[in-house]
């Protein structure tokens, strides 16, 4: 819930011409997941690329109808975005999400033809438990595992330890990589063997260019979901190219 549409489009409007600067608007894939307020506009900035797309927050688990403030898969698709973040571990603890509520949200973003971010992670004090390998296994089957083959092309893994959203604390590589590797084994047990080589796993939680390099070199991290710094033009598109140096 950061800035005023002006302030929105123009920091879209700064990454993207940076990007085509560099020659980086092809790769890596870039998504703003921006807020409702944003998100029309931040749509038609990027329709003309095919690897920066824009990206909703969060749907409503309802198609339509008398659920006043809600917005539908189907409303956010209209506006020509092609992605939604779920599972946000903002939305799991103020709003109280679980898993079959984000299971429905997931369907009706399928349904259509949305990409999901889906968003899990423990909390600090089940790292200190020990049980943060049993909450995430359970978080991905709570929430994913009635996906069929199909399904699973759209859906981008973003392994977000809460303790480290938001806080400055980041997971290191070891712990980042270590969950990554137990996320595509769960992953090949829900689906397939091929699926879990193939799903986009990302690490999110206090991501910026100083720890970048080592986060997006570990063998199972696929890219970064990122907060706090995108909302700096500069640090974003120092992650950009970074991921684009790491991971391709
Ligand atoms: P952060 O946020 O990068 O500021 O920790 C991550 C997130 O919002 O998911």
């Amino acid at each position: 819930m950061n800035l005023r549409i002006e302030e929105g489009i123009a920091l879209v409007s700064e990454v993207i011409g940076t990007l085509e600067d560099a020659g980086l608007s092809n790769q890596p894939k870039v998504v703003f997941g921006t807020s409702f307020i944003h998100l029309e506009s931040v749509a038609s900035m990027v329709e003309d690329f095919d690897h920066i797309q824009a990206s909703a927050q969060d749907c409503s688990a309802h198609s339509s109808g008398a659920f006043t403030a809600e917005v539908s898969a189907e409303q956010i698709e209209s506006v020509g975005a092609k992605y939604v973040i779920i599972g946000h571990s903002e939305r799991r603890s103020y709003h109280k999400e679980g898993a079959e509520l984000l299971k429905t949200k997931i369907s009706q973003a399928l349904a259509n033809g949305l990409k999901v971010i889906f968003c899990f992670g423990e909390e600090l004090q089940d790292r200190y438990d020990k049980k943060h390998f049993s909450i995430v296994e359970d978080q991905l089957k709570g929430s994913l595992a009635e996906l069929n083959s199909d399904d699973w092309n759209n859906i981008v893994l973003a392994y977000e330890p809460v303790w480290a959203i938001g806080t400055g604390e980041t997971a290191t590589s070891e712990q980042a990589q270590e969950m990554h590797e137990f996320i595509r084994k769960c992953v090949s047990e829900l689906a397939s063997n091929e699926r879990a080589e193939n799903v986009s796993i990302l690490y999110g939680g206090s991501c910026k260019p100083s720890n970048a390099v080592e986060l997006f070199s570990c063998p199972d991290i696929d890219g970064g979901l990122i907060g706090g710094a995108s909302l700096n033009a500069s640090d974003f598109i120092s992650l950009i190219k970074i991921g684009s140096d790491e991971l391709y």
